[in-house]
């Protein structure tokens, strides 16, 4: 196993004191000595338009594109809006999908965490983002759903402490260092 894995985290919420951030930050803590991790900034990204897919693509756009294409992972923290993802977050993976046999997302592990002040954790927004990765030819870490409910009471000072959830969450973690390794040995 390598002990020095690209990742990008992507939070899905762009509130200043996001659920979905402080998730995020726990997780990337977990990974700490055997990742780097960089963030993108998707609340940057213009609306996606096809008209605006053209060479030489929005500055925002080609940063977030090779964001990607340089790691070896995602990892997506969101919550769910309206039963589904929030739209700067599908905005996001939009301008990362294309072309779409070549695009930066294309055979990238990515794990996704959903999080929610509710008891369903956002896991209707986590199969929506699971299936636009599979659409982008991503390749969502097969583990079990990580979804995170009452997460506003697990979360003290500003950090994200659950133990159970971070455990689990460690295990997904390990699920993608894993693939990657698999992936490099192809
Ligand atoms: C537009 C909107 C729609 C929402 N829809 C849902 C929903 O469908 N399911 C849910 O569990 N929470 C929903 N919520 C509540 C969010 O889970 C809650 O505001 C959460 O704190 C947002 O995530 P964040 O803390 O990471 O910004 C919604 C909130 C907003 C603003």
């Amino acid at each position: 196993m390598s002990t020095n894995y690209r990742l990008l985290g992507i939070c899905g919420s762009l509130r200043a004191a996001a659920f979905s951030k402080a998730v995020l930050s726990a997780v990337a803590d977990l990974a700490v000595s055997k990742a780097q991790f960089d963030y993108a900034h998707i609340g940057a990204l213009p609306h996606f338009n096809q008209d605006l897919y053209v060479e030489p693509l929005p500055t925002e756009v080609r940063h977030f594109r090779s964001q990607i294409a340089a790691t070896d992972g995602l990892v997506i923290s969101s919550p769910e809006y309206n039963h589904g993802m929030p739209g700067v977050l599908k905005n996001a993976l939009d301008w990362a999908s294309r072309p779409h046999n070549g695009s930066p997302l294309q055979a990238k592990p990515v794990l996704v965490i959903t999080s929610s002040p509710t008891f369903t954790g956002g896991v209707r927004a986590q199969y929506q983002i699971r299936e636009t990765l599979v659409s982008a030819l991503a390749r969502p870490v097969s583990h079990a759903e990580i979804v995170v409910g009452g997460v506003g009471a697990k979360i003290i000072d500003g950090r994200f402490t659950d133990e159970a959830t971070l455990e689990f969450a460690k295990s997904g973690l390990a699920r993608m260092f894993e693939e990657i390794d698999w992936l490099a040995k192809r």
